[in-house]
Parts: C-alpha cells; sequence; structure tokens
C-alpha cells in the first residue's frame, strides 16, 4: 500500500429470508482472511502510513451485552478481539463515523474492497457496496481505489496453515464419501445419499457443504447444476455426486462417479477411464510457470483424443471444427480448473502464470446425454515448486477399489 492509502474492509451482512427468519450467517472472506474474525457489523481499517501508531490497524467490532449473550450467545469482547486478532485497537462499531472522521483527514486513497469474479451474480446491495456509497457520498473528493487486486494475489497464495484447513475439508468429505460407499444400492433417494454427506460432515465440525451439493442419478448428471437430488437412484445407473464440506469456511469441491449397483459396466468402465486419464494428465500439466488459458487449450487436447476413442466424436468432426466451439465440447462442456480456497470458486490470477501454493480443483467430465451417462471426476490440488500436492489423493477413485469397497 502506498503512502496515504487506508483499505477498508468490512464484514458481510446477515441476509433476510421472510418474517423474521435469516440465513445463516457468511462471513466476507477477505474480512476473514486478513484477521479471523467471523462475526457480523465488523469492519477492519489498515492504514500502514498513518502518523499515529494506533490508527494502522484498527478492528470495529459490534459492542456485545448482556442482552446479546441471553439471545445470541456471546460475541467478542474487546480483550478476546485483540488476543484472536493480534490488532491492539480494537473499538465499537458505533465509534466508527466519528474515528473516521479524524483518520479521513490524514488519508488521501481509500481502497476498497469489490467483487471482481468474472461469474459474480448480485441482485441484491451488500453492506460492502453500501458503504462504499456511503463513504463515497461523505468524503467525495478523496481518491478511491480497488483493494481486489492485492485480495486476489494474496489469497492465491496458500499459506501453510491454509494448506491444513483445507486438507481437513478434503479429509472430512473423504469420510463422506466412504460412508455413502456402504449406502448406496437401487432404490436409495438422492436426498437420502444427500443427508448421509451432511450426518458426516456435522459430526466432523464442519458447518456443512462448501455449495449446493449436486447427487445425480442417471440422466440427472448431464445435468451440470442440478440439484433437486429429489430422484430414485436406479439399478444399472451411474451416480455422480459433486460434493464437499467446508471447514473453517475453507471449502473441499470433490466429484465422484459410482454404479448405483456397485458394479460398473463395460461401457461405464470406458467412459470412467477415459475421463481418469484425462484427470490425471491435466494435474500433471498444472505447473508453475503454466497460464490457465493454455492449460486449459491442452486439456481440451487430451479430452478430444479420449472422445475419439469413445467413438463419441471423430477425426473428421475434429478437422472440421470452428476453433472457438472445439467438437470436445459437445460431451465437455466446462471448465477444468479453478481457484479453491475461502470461496469454491476462489478469487485468483487468472491471466498470470501459475505460481507454488496456488490450489486449484481439477474437473474434467463426459456428459453423454444419449447414453443417460454423466462422469466428472474432480480433486482439489496444491501447486509446488517440484509438482503438486493432492488433498483428495486418499479418496477411492479407481474403479476397482470403488467397486470392491461398494460390495465390502
Ligand atoms: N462444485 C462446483 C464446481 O465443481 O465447480
Ligand atoms: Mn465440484
Ligand atoms: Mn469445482
Amino acid at each position: 500500500m502506498e503512502d496515504g492509502a487506508m483499505a477498508i474492509i468490512n464484514s458481510n451482512d446477515i441476509m433476510p429470508t421472510n418474517a423474521d427468519g435469516s440465513m445463516p450467517f457468511r462471513q466476507n472472506s477477505d474480512l476473514l482472511y486478513l484477521c479471523g474474525v467471523d462475526q457480523e457489523e465488523s469492519i477492519l481499517v489498515i492504514f500502514p502510513s498513518a502518523h499515529d501508531k494506533s490508527h494502522r490497524e484498527i478492528l470495529f467490532l459490534k459492542e456485545t451485552s448482556p442482552e446479546i449473550a441471553i439471545w445470541e450467545g456471546e460475541k467478542l469482547s474487546i480483550k478476546d478481539a485483540r488476543k484472536l486478532t493480534g490488532i491492539e485497537s480494537v473499538r465499537w462499531v458505533d465509534s466508527f463515523d466519528t474515528v473516521m472522521k479524524t483518520l479521513m483527514s490524514e488519508a488521501e486513497i481509500v481502497l476498497l474492497p469489490s467483487n471482481e469474479h468474472t461469474r459474480r451474480s448480485i441482485p441484491t446491495e451488500t453492506r460492502e457496496e453500501r458503504f462504499s456509497r456511503w463513504i463515497r457520498k461523505e468524503y467525495p473528493l478523496h481518491r478511491y481505489d480497488r483493494l481486489a487486486p492485492q485480495m486476489h494475489r494474496l489469497r492465491s497464495i496458500k499459506s501453510l496453515e491454509e494448506i491444513e484447513q483445507m486438507q481437513r475439508a478434503c479429509k472430512i468429505t473423504e469420510d463422506g464419501f466412504r460412508r455413502i460407499l456402504k449406502f448406496v444400492k437401487p432404490g436409495v433417494m438422492e436426498y437420502e445419499i444427500q443427508a448421509e454427506y451432511m450426518h458426516e460432515f456435522l459430526r466432523n465440525r464442519s458447518r456443512g457443504f462448501a455449495y449446493e451439493p449436486i447427487i445425480a442419478s442417471g440422466f440427472n448428471a448431464c445435468v451440470l447444476h442440478y440439484i433437486s437430488n429429489n430422484q430414485e437412484c436406479k439399478d444399472g445407473d451411474i451416480l455422480l455426486m459433486d460434493v464437499g464440506c467446508e471447514y473453517g469456511n475453507y471449502a473441499s469441491d470433490m466429484t465422484r462417479a459410482i454404479p448405483v449397483n456397485g458394479k460398473f459396466t463395460t461401457r461405464q468402465k470406458e467412459v470412467y477411464n477415459a475421463v481418469l486419464h484425462v484427470m490425471k494428465e491435466a494435474i500433471k500439466l498444472l505447473r508453475p510457470g503454466v497460464f490457465l488459458a493454455d492449460y486449459h487449450k491442452k486439456v481440451g487436447l487430451l479430452m478430444e483424443e479420449q472422445l475419439i476413442g469413445l467413438g463419441l466424436i471423430s477425426a473428421k468432426d475434429v478437422e472440421n471444427q470452428n476453433p472457438a466451439m472445439p467438437a470436445y465440447k459437445k460431451y465437455f462442456m466446462h471448465g477444468t480448473s479453478h481457484f479453491i480456497g475461502l470461496d469454491v470458486h476462489d478469487v485468483g490470477l487468472w491471466n498470470q502464470p501459475v505460481e507454488a501454493g496456488m490450489a486449484f480443483t481439477v474437473e474434467p467430465g463426459i456428459y453423454i446425454r444419449e447414453e443417460n451417462l454423466g462422469i466428472r471426476l474432480e480433486n482439489d490440488i496444491i501447486v509446488t515448486e517440484e509438482g503438486y500436492i493432492d488433498l483428495m489423493k486418499d479418496i477411492p477413485l479407481d474403479v476397482e477399489e470403488i467397486e470392491s469397497l461398494m460390495q465390502e
């Protein structure tokens, strides 16, 4: 941050539902990343060049009270917040406007977070945007700039502590998968499988799913964002499950495809192994220095080869293809990898070379609507200088292992 620059980061709102109901609270990932406070109505101010030392980092919190303690439980006290965050200047949020008058008389540039995710969709006004509107009206002659570039850089390289949280999330997801391998059989409902995962997640101190789970049997697996999860799993079908728990707000994101009756048919195995081959090769391609756009093109070629082998597309289709819409996209419509971390589709540096410490999913898939068959396989990995750490390396993946665990 340059001299005179001050960053201000707000927590998220508790989002309302109906009547006096509300959604479970989900902290703003930038705020959580920077100070670890998982509480609503919190504001973090970072002003490294402030003259007064006590103004260089300030945390504002909702004032707790005996009334709040009775109804909601204890919120952070000033003392607890200092201990949790290491920030000395902790104040009640009621004093924010007053303190701002002093800070803004010294600051020249105000850095504000903004949701710059390439696929964001935000029909409501977030607390962050409300704040941004307020401060720019209150102090119109200051310079305002984006905090997002710094946050994306920081958050895309995972620290050891973050990797540990993510590994824990993957381990709990593994426990969920092992549980359902014993549970799935013809006649079981997709939502019953979802419940088994949830049971395993909660008992391991995860707060639950990191995203809406996809439990899709038969043709449903070809609906890429199928989340109804309300159909019966039928004998002979493949069941695709895209599920992951979160732990300490860090996401895991796994996909597995298993035969409902415990045994793959020859064709199912063929398609499964094609996807598995692409996944294994793709993981090896994610190296420091690689550009994600080039990586995605290479994975497209790997997939093309497999689809030709499966008889789904021909060499002629490839020869005649529109380069903007390659032939393989008929059966593999989505990207192979995304950043993962505090958010399942985490922020990251999409247009710069991959670096050690970045965390990605690798998730190729083949969806054959005419065969009621959809297979996607997805692991989460950390890129290292020499190779990678597969956070899901212990989660059963090979056909033989899945069949034998299902038949136990
Ligand atoms: N589960 C979301 C994804 O795989 O990207
Ligand atoms: Mn997924
Ligand atoms: Mn994913």
